[in-house]
């Protein structure tokens, strides 16, 4: 019989939630900022998975805005950062959103300065290993559900990992058209998944939002 500690762990849930134009962009239109985060607090996620890319885009307001401190009951951010381009650590882990902020580094990701204060999870060697990261937050941080920040590269890439339990989309009535340059889907094949849709709403303002399982 296996040792109690040895049975496997089940993988958290992980769900992409994403504001998208009707032609599938996440950028070059105005997304409904407060509909989106209101609607993000379904999950009520343990962890928040960004890509770094989406952190950088942050970079300005995120200079600027107030810092009232970690979030106690917030859910912990885990940035996907492979070439180590985010510096705004402190101000990530003090704008009162997150109790707390981890970098997901690889092997390959550039020396950190010495002494330097970012907890970070080490897997992959070129970039990070997806799966692996969140298995192991899973299993050092007790987390049951990861919901991705992402502008379509990270989620991309995981839903062609075969990592993604569910997507998330608040269709805005507009296109994107040539302003939009990321799709929320990123480089995913078209034919790897089945999408089959779990829950839908309208609401009065023309915002659809549509929530699909991944087969
Ligand atoms: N509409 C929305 O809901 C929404 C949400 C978030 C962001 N956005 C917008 O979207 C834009 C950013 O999105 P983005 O698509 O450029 O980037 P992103 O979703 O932030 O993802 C970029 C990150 O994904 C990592 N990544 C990609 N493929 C990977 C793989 N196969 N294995 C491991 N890591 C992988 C990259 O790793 P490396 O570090 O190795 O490069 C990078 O850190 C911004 O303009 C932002 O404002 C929109």
């Amino acid at each position: 019989m296996a040792p109690f500690n040895s049975r496997p762990q089940r993988r958290p849930y992980v769900v992409a939630h994403t504001a998208v134009a009707l032609d599938g962009a996440t950028t070059g239109f105005a997304p409904d900022t407060e509909r989106f985060y209101a609607l993000a607090a379904t999950w009520r996620e343990d962890i928040t998975l960004a890509g770094a890319d989406t952190i950088l885009a942050q970079e300005k307001a995120l200079a600027s805005a107030p810092r009232p401190g970690p979030a106690a009951d917030g859910p912990l951010l885990a940035v996907v950062d492979a070439r180590r381009r985010i510096r705004q650590w402190d101000a990530l882990r003090e704008v009162g959103h997150w109790s707390g902020v981890i970098a997901l580094y690889a092997e390959s990701t550039p020396a950190r300065p010495p002494g330097s204060s970012v907890p970070e999870l080490v897997t992959g060697t070129d970039r990070v290993d997806l799966a692996e990261a969140i298995d192991t937050l899973g299993r050092n941080e007790g987390a049951e559900v990861v919901r991705v920040d992402s502008g379509g590269s990270l989620t991309g890439a995981l839903l062609s990992a075969g990592l993604l339990d569910e997507v998330s989309l608040l269709v805005h009535p507009c296109l994107a058209g040539a302003t939009g340059g990321h799709q929320w889907y990123g480089s995913a094949s078209h034919s790897a998944h089945t999408l089959e849709l779990i829950a839908n709403e309208t609401f009065d303002d023309g915002l659809v939002w549509l929530r699909y399982r991944v087969a």
